[in-house]
């Protein structure tokens, strides 16, 4: 039986690999790319695909949001440059979505091993969906995987990232199911004292002292 290669796939709180690339609004190397900006950098299996378009034009219908918020897009399929223009005029004419953030035609596949959108069980030739959300200090913080059948949810996109952005300004944690205004995860107590001070402490809601939340 033939080995699969093995790839190493990058984790949460890695350095984002750096990398050189073609993409559908030119050359752009990685590390210098929207310099003080989150970036989201995504993959999808192929161009002319169903759900790979309902989900480029979910990107697409939120980039003024993701301006917004600091947030630089950057997608990626293993198809060529000529391919991607194609599909991004093809889908403009048809629906008056715009794809105009760059979009990486990674025909060597160098960019998806080296993020590990290439699962070889689930497919030899096309990426996974794959969403890694990196910092302006270009440190991986949050990744998502789904497989090719399923289309991600931009909703949850959306949120992990005002989550992400939200609990780097202020330094909390942030609940199951939390939206922007609902009350967050005060950090838990590491000493006796912070352990007493905490239950001494009226000011947040409180299960018990590790488990309190406060609005902001
Ligand atoms: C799609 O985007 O519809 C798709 C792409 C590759 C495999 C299965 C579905």
């Amino acid at each position: 039986m033939e080995e699969q290669e093995v790839f190493k796939m990058p984790l949460i709180g890695d350095q984002a690999p750096d990398f050189e690339a073609v993409t559908t609004t030119g050359k752009m190397k990685f590390s210098d790319y929207a310099p003080g900006k989150w970036k989201i950098l995504f993959s999808h299996p192929a161009d002319f695909t169903p759900v790979c378009t309902t989900e480029m034009s979910g990107f697409a219908q939120n980039q003024e949001l993701f301006a917004e918020l600091n947030t630089a897009l950057i997608g990626l399929s293993i198809d060529s440059i000529h391919s991607h223009l194609a599909w991004v005029n093809n889908v403009r004419e048809k629906t008056g979505v715009y794809f105009q953030f760059p979009i990486i035609a990674d025909l060597d596949m160098k960019v998806s091993k080296l993020y590990g959108m290439l699962q070889p069980s689930e497919s030899e030739t096309a990426a996974v969906r794959a969403v890694f959300f990196i910092d302006p200090e270009n440190k991986i913080r949050l990744i998502m995987y789904y497989p090719l059948n399923v289309g991600r949810n931009m909703n949850e996109i959306i949120r992990a990232l005002k989550a992400l952005q939200f609990s780097d300004k202020n330094k909390v944690a942030i609940p199951l199911n939390w939206e922007p205004g609902d009350k967050v995860i005060v950090p838990p107590p590491k000493t006796l004292e912070e352990m007493d001070a905490r239950i001494a402490d009226t000011s947040c809601e409180k299960v018990d002292f590790y488990l309190a939340k406060k609005q902001l």
